[in-house]
């Protein structure tokens, strides 16, 4: 973040970024070097500091901020901070495009269009799936939903960010895809968490060293998820690969070894209640169709 910007070339569609936290500033940044004329506005106004010496125009309001483009972006801590940031110069998006990269639940994203749609504005709703040093770089993505016209009108500048993937008319799914991949990479760091804890009370052993082996693994597992897709999408009967009265025992032997490593073992110790109970209830296999079912509360 540290070249100055020519701005006087920065001729491209003027954008406004609110909220320059470590992803805002990220985001704005990304902004200024692809040539976009970019304002920005924070609570904390000396975080625009660094921003402002590479060419961004510093809004003394947030008013000023959505005046000053088409297209605002919205990157603050949750969606109570977005409306209240907001609800003062909401007049101001009137006839403007507003896209939330801020991270909530599709009821929220829902929320959020009704209430800009009101306002007549344009609402796409974004879920990052990056981490700041990522964005404007390889791996990086972002989802959208909402109306088709503000991403199509939009697309260019999003994809400066990250490539953008529009997931549909429905505002809430870009807010239930991202949360869904950030609990698969929640419990995957969890996982890996406590195979770490496990494997490093072997004397001797570091977490580096196991890693390697951790990795291995997991990848050679990770290219078994599209059959398991697959199997859980069709109507025919599922693949089995291994019977509960197998998987229980597995369960027993991993917190068995959880607790001889002094480590926690209720998560183990859940999962070897529950097996208990189906397989108590008459159940013999283990199928992926089945352990999604299982998650599924009763209605939804
Ligand atoms: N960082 C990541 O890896 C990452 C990845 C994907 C998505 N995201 C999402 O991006 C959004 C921003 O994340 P971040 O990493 O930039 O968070 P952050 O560094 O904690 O910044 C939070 C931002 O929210 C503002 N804010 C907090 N409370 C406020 C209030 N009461 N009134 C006005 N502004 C307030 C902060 O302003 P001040 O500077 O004045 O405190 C700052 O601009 C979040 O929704 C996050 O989930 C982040």
């Amino acid at each position: 973040m540290n070249t100055p910007v020519n701005t006087s070339v920065n001729t491209k569609a003027p954008v406004t970024v609110l909220g320059l936290g470590l992803m805002g500033s990220a985001l704005a940044d990304a902004l200024l070097t692809a040539g976009h004329r970019v304002t920005v506005w924070n609570r904390t106004p000396t975080k625009a500091d660094a921003l402002v010496a590479r060419g961004a125009v510093r809004a003394g309001s947030v008013r000023e901020a959505l005046e000053a483009s088409p297209l605002t972006l919205s990157c603050l801590l949750d969606y109570d901070t977005q409306r209240a940031v907001l609800d003062p110069a909401a007049g101001a998006l009137h006839g403007r495009t507003l896209v939330s990269l801020t991270n909530g639940s599709p009821a929220q994203a829902r929320e959020t269009e009704t209430w800009a749609h009101a306002l007549g504005a344009s609402y796409l709703d974004g879920g990052i799936m990056a981490i700041p040093s990522m964005i404007a770089g390889p791996g990086a993505f972002i989802l959208y939903s909402g109306a088709r016209d503000p991403f199509d009108a939009h697309r260019a500048t999003l994809e400066v960010l990250a490539e953008a993937k529009y997931l549909g008319t429905d505002v809430g799914t870009a807010a239930l895809y991202d949360l869904a991949l950030l609990s698969s990479m929640d419990m995957m760091f969890a996982g890996f968490f406590h195979a770490v804890a496990m494997a490093t009370s072997h004397k001797g052993t570091t977490a580096s060293g196991f890693t390697e082996l951790l990795v291995d693994w997991l990848t050679s597992m990770v290219h078994s998820l599209p059959a398991m897709a697959a199997d859980i999408d069709s109507d025919d009967p599922p693949s089995y690969e291994q019977t509960l009265e197998l998987v229980l025992a597995a369960a027993r032997n991993m917190g068995d070894a959880s607790r001889e490593a002094g480590v926690r073992s209720d998560w183990f110790d859940r999962e070897v209640t529950e097996l208990e109970a189906r397989i108590a209830a008459g159940h013999t296999m283990h199928s992926a169709p089945e352990s999604v079912r299982l998650l599924k509360v009763a209605g939804s």
